[in-house]
């Protein structure tokens, strides 16, 4: 009785937890906007004095006398976007507080209101516009963005942000990760430009198990009255005019022809959505995603996903990736690899990333970093959580690629977690309840030397179940892969969403030695011959694309803080595994579709 009541207790401290809506800027890329990336003036501030000695107001002595004891002028610069770990040595380990600056001119327009937006901070920014507070972000992975209208200045104005990448125990991710906590104003930021009444977000997309009928809803923000919204999709024979309510919403539903986006034709309609003078233009696929037993259905057709996992992790430079170049690396190897379908791992990326996999026709799971063990039991951290859901769902509601939303990654199995997972489950499919909610597990129960038991209680929450396991690296040898007999508790979908190995480019061996390119090659093969035997695989992301910086990997002339699963070194170096799994993508492509 006493379980059941904390159980209870606990429920509902954590469904008490749901953020605020925001007024989050969607498709950033279809707005006026002003760059303020490129050099910013930055103040390091590991006794995080800063605050105290009011570094916001970037303020010089009246006098001689007057005594102030920063000047961003006289600052080192760090670029924007950029973590500050990979821009100087000294910053490589560096986690605490760091403060930017940038000054810049601007011209106000009439009946123009101004927004300050992030791409991304990472951990927690405190944002200063000409000296006054503006508000602060908490998680390193999703954009956000403050209305400035009443405070920009015609001519000099200046910005400070306090970027802080300490980790806490009480944060999404918490203290322990397999990355880098890579710090600072890791995407662009920009001054948008936007009429005073204006779109904020929409949803534009097929009506669950439709292929001839678009459904969806437009938000404006500014709207004082109700407002008429036409849709336009000119390629398909599409002009729709709905009239919001007076909060500035309207929902829309209506018959529609078009060409259905998938991996091999990955079909982009220009859609134009004008309300209140407000125009703006998307570029939206569309497609049907849903499971029936244990099969993925694309288009209302079985798919395999013949995928990879990755960390947004610039190849060559190094450091964490945010331009559209260091993406098309990325998903150019895994399109060389045979892929459909790619896992960013283990927390949004940049917007970019999704859009190019529209682009690509490249299916995509998306994470947020709800990852190993959290603090369950605190409703803030709930709240955290969903807000990043929302955040990354906001920005990306209207990709077609983006067919999942993972809830979390091997997280312990324990009444706490199963609660608050339960809530971020109910809590995503409220915002978007088109696509599949997963996450990667990996609690399994051992029925014997060679049989693995899946029955982790997340798994009801969830449409396809992820599942990572490291049979051969973390989990016993390779040959145990050879008799291993996989159990589900769930007639679901399964994706092994992650199992590798690691070694160093160019290290050989015997494929009995660890970290040997030979070890890592001879466990995909015994991998794969043991995966293809398990019914309800529909999927698999093995770990990982390329190598990437983690402080949990130390050994030196082998791993040197670098995580070696990759089958790409971080100098894009191919190693024997990459064409192991290249050779089973291509078999599995050119096999007759079931
Ligand atoms: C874990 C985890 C990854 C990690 C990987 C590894 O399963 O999900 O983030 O990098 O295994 O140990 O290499």
């Amino acid at each position: 009785m006493k379980r059941l009541k904390s159980l209870l207790f606990l429920s509902a401290a954590l469904a008490s937890a749901a953020p605020s809506p925001p007024s989050l800027i969607a498709n950033l890329g279809a707005r006026t906007t002003m760059s303020l990336s490129g050099t910013w003036r930055v103040i390091l501030d590991p006794y995080e004095i800063g605050l105290s000695s009011r570094f916001y107001e970037n303020r010089k002595p009246k006098d001689k006398q007057d005594l102030v004891e920063y000047d961003f002028d006289a600052a080192g610069t760090l670029k924007v976007p950029g973590d500050w770990n990979s821009q100087r040595e000294s910053l490589l380990f560096y986690e605490g507080p760091l403060w930017y600056e940038k000054s810049f001119s601007y011209h106000k327009r009439e009946r123009t209101r101004t927004f300050l937006y992030f791409g991304a901070t990472n951990y927690q920014a405190r944002v200063y516009f000409n000296g006054k507070r503006m508000g602060e972000h908490v998680g390193g992975f999703t954009p956000f963005n403050f209305e400035v209208t009443e405070d920009v200045r015609d001519g000099g104005n200046f910005v400070v942000v306090e970027v802080n990448n300490a980790r806490r125990s009480d944060g999404v991710p918490a203290l322990s990760t397999d990355w880098w906590n890579y710090g600072g104003l890791t995407r662009d930021v920009s001054l948008v430009e936007i009429p005073e009444t204006f779109i904020q977000n929409y949803s534009v997309q097929l009506a669950k198990g439709s292929t001839n009928e678009i459904a969806g809803w437009v938000q404006l923000n500014g709207a004082t009255h109700p407002q008429q919204v036409t849709l336009e999709i000119q390629e398909a024979k599409v002009e729709q005019r709905v009239t919001t309510d007076s909060n500035g919403y309207a929902e829309f539903r209506f018959p529609a022809k078009l060409s259905l986006w998938s991996p091999e034709t990955p079909k982009l309609y220009q859609v134009v959505l004008s309300a209140a003078g407000d125009r703006l233009e998307d570029q939206i696929g569309f497609r049907t995603i849903e499971t029936r037993g244990t099969k993925i259905l694309l288009n209302g057709k079985p798919i395999f996903l013949r995928g990879i996992s990755m960390h947004e992790e610039a190849a060559f430079r190094g450091g964490r990736a945010f331009s559209r170049e260091d993406d098309a690396i990325l998903l150019g190897w895994a399109r060389e690899l045979g892929c459909n379908f790619v896992r960013l791992a283990h927390y949004p990326y940049n917007e970019d990333m999704v859009r190019l996999a529209d682009q690509m026709g490249i299916l995509v799971w998306e994470e947020i970093p709800v990852y190993w063990d959290i603090d369950w039991k605190n409703p803030a951290t709930l709240q955290l959580a969903e807000e990043q859901m929302r955040d990354l769902i906001a920005r990306d509601r209207n990709r077609a690629a983006a067919i999942f939303w993972s809830i979390g990654n091997e997280t312990p199995v324990n009444p706490a977690r199963t609660e608050f997972l339960k809530q971020l489950a109910s809590y995503a499919r409220e915002l978007d309840s088109t696509r599949l909610l997963t996450a990667a597990l990996n609690r399994t129960e051992h029925e014997g030397a060679n049989t693995r038991l899946l029955n982790d209680p997340v798994a009801e929450f969830l449409d396809v179940v992820g599942m990572n396991e490291y049979i051969g690296w973390y989990d016993g040898p390779i040959e145990a892969t050879d008799t291993m007999q996989w159990k589900f508790a769930y007639e679901k979908p399964l994706i092994i969403s992650e199992f590798g190995a690691g070694a160093p480019y160019g290290t050989h061996g015997t494929a009995d030695t660890r970290f040997t390119e030979e070890y890592q090659v001879s466990l995909f093969h015994h991998q794969i011959a043991m995966l293809r035997k398990i019914p309800s695989l529909a999927g698999m992301s093995p770990w990982v694309l390329m190598d990437f910086r983690s402080p949990r990997r130390p050994l030196a002339g082998v791993q040197d803080f670098y995580n070696r699963k990759g089958l790409l070194s971080d100098r894009g170096q191919r190693k024997q595994a990459f064409y192991a799994l290249q050779k089973f993508y291509n078999e599995m492509a050119a096999a007759p579709a079931e």
